[in-house]
């Protein structure tokens, strides 16, 4: 038993000295830049990756597993380690295989490696990976404004081959997995520097400024002023989709986000829908939140409903219907719709929640696309008869918006929009102070 008492005091001496040395700093929360692409319409967020350090781009997927990055072109670090199998690392990330590598050894290319299946949402195409772990530095935030850069020295991401990137918008290297598996980024993040497994995500509607999102603990200060907090959200529990809905999936649970829509109303009516697809079977079914799909997708037959129900509440506003402009079934004249703080003055939204008094409504600014100056649709699209997620609700619906993601109690928080509270998510200050 001595000895080994000795040993720990000798630790604890030893972590005491360098604590000493080098008083470390604890980040109570992390931010990260969130831009969008208006071509593409895909979130890209940056972060900073490897020895020495390189700025790397990587599409914002909230329904991934994994960070993946591009190792076949250019990927130098002098700090890449690959995952071997059979360590707790790889254990952590859910393995698909135990690869080997015939070619020359290089990051992506090494023997006994724990191997992924990662994936490309927006093409759906997903490729075996290797599992490795490098340097990734972030800026902290005190919820107000950015502060000093941290870094993970062994954070667990994958390897793609190049191949991967296709369809990702040009400077892109790769994905930030927002999934709520153990190595996500709000997971490791959480684990790195011991805060709340959570994060809070808010997309910018404008195309030149930056939304974010921020890992960690509340508030949320937007300038000028306003502060949004776990106590202003309103919450609904974040449910389990039993079943993954990914490409790559073999029946592990899903990664995803997913809530309760209990049912959908238009200028407070209910929209007359087959409830029994709101719920998740089999997998099947249910409402999940993305930012892979730029506006909301909706099952067939609740596609032919709401755009009924909104059709027929925007006539009896005087709101002119024109032709359709793809992808969208419902478009209109702007004459005689006004405008408001909250965009345009149309039928509102409601997802009605967990009960009738918790409701995410949804404004003309998230619900209203213009093509151009004289004509604004309804932005949500049909996907075939059969999908298996009911309602995805896209990333325009979440602009302006605070989305608070807590793995830690199983909740999803949301704002309401910011445009009503006079900020928007531009208006977190990312000009740092360090
Ligand atoms: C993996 O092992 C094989 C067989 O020993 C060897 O030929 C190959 O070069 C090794 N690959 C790497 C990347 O080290
Ligand atoms: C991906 O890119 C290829 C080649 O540019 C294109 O043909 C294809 O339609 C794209 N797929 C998606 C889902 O955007
Ligand atoms: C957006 O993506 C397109 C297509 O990949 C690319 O050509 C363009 O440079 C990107 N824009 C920005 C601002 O990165
Ligand atoms: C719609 O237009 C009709 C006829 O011009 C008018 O009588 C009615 O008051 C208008 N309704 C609304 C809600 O503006
Ligand atoms: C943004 O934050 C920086 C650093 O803390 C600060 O110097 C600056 O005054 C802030 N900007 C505004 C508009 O408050």
């Amino acid at each position: 038993m001595a000895p080994s008492l000795q040993i720990t005091l000798f630790s604890l001496l030893f972590i005491f000295t360098i604590t000493q040395a080098q008083p470390s700093f604890r980040p109570s929360a992390l931010v990260l830049p969130v831009k969008k692409n208006a071509s593409t319409l895909q979130y890209v967020t940056t972060i900073h990756q490897r020895t020495p350090l390189v700025s790397e781009n990587l599409l914002v997927d909230l329904g991934n597993r994994y960070m993946w990055v591009d190792c076949e072109t250019n990927y130098v670090s002098s700090t890449y380690r690959p995952v071997r199998c059979e360590t707790s690392q790889c254990t952590m990330s859910n393995p698909d295989t135990c690869s080997d590598c015939f070619n020359r050894p290089r990051p992506g290319c090494n023997n006994f490696t724990c191997g992924v299946f990662l994936e490309n949402s927006v093409n759906n195409i997903a490729m075996i990976g290797e599992v490795a772990q490098d340097v990734v530095s972030v800026r902290s935030t005190d919820g107000s404004s950015s502060g000093r850069v941290v870094s993970v020295p062994h954070f667990i991401f994958s390897c793609a081959p190049s191949y991967l990137r296709r369809n990702l918008s040009s400077g892109a290297v790769g994905v930030a997995g927002l999934g709520r598996n153990k190595i996500g980024l709000p997971s490791q993040f959480a684990s790195a520097f011991s805060f709340k497994r959570k994060f809070a995500m808010c997309l910018s509607g404008s195309r030149s400024s930056n939304g974010v999102i921020i890992f960690g603990n509340d508030p949320y200060k937007f300038l000028p002023g306003i502060i949004v907090s776990d106590k202003t959200l309103t919450y609904t529990p974040l449910l389990t989709n039993p079943e993954s809905t990914s490409a790559s999936s073999h029946g592990e649970p899903s990664v995803e986000y997913f809530i309760g829509v209990k049912s959908i109303k238009i200028n407070s009516k209910i929209v007359p829908i087959d409830t029994s697809l709101l719920s998740i079977t089999n997998g099947n079914g249910g409402t999940k939140i993305s930012t892979i799909d730029p506006y909301t997708v909706l099952e067939n037959s609740i596609y032919k409903a709401v755009l009924k129900a909104f059709i027929k509440e925007s006539a009896a506003r005087n709101i002119t219907r024109v032709a359709s402009f793809a992808p969208f079934g419902a478009c209109f004249s702007t004459d005689n719709i006004l405008s408001t703080r909250v965009g345009p003055s149309v039928p509102s939204i409601d997802l009605v929640l967990q009960s009738e008094s918790v409701v995410w409504t949804i404004t003309g600014s998230n619900s209203m696309v213009y093509v151009n100056d004289n004509v604004v649709c309804l932005g949500v699209v049909k996907r075939g008869s059969n999908p298996r997620t009911s309602i995805v609700i896209g990333a325009h619906q979440l602009e302006d918006n605070l989305v608070q993601f807590d793995l830690a109690s199983s909740r999803v928080g949301f704002s309401g929009t910011l445009l009503g509270r006079q900020t928007t998510c531009a208006n977190f200050n990312l000009t740092s102070s360090a």
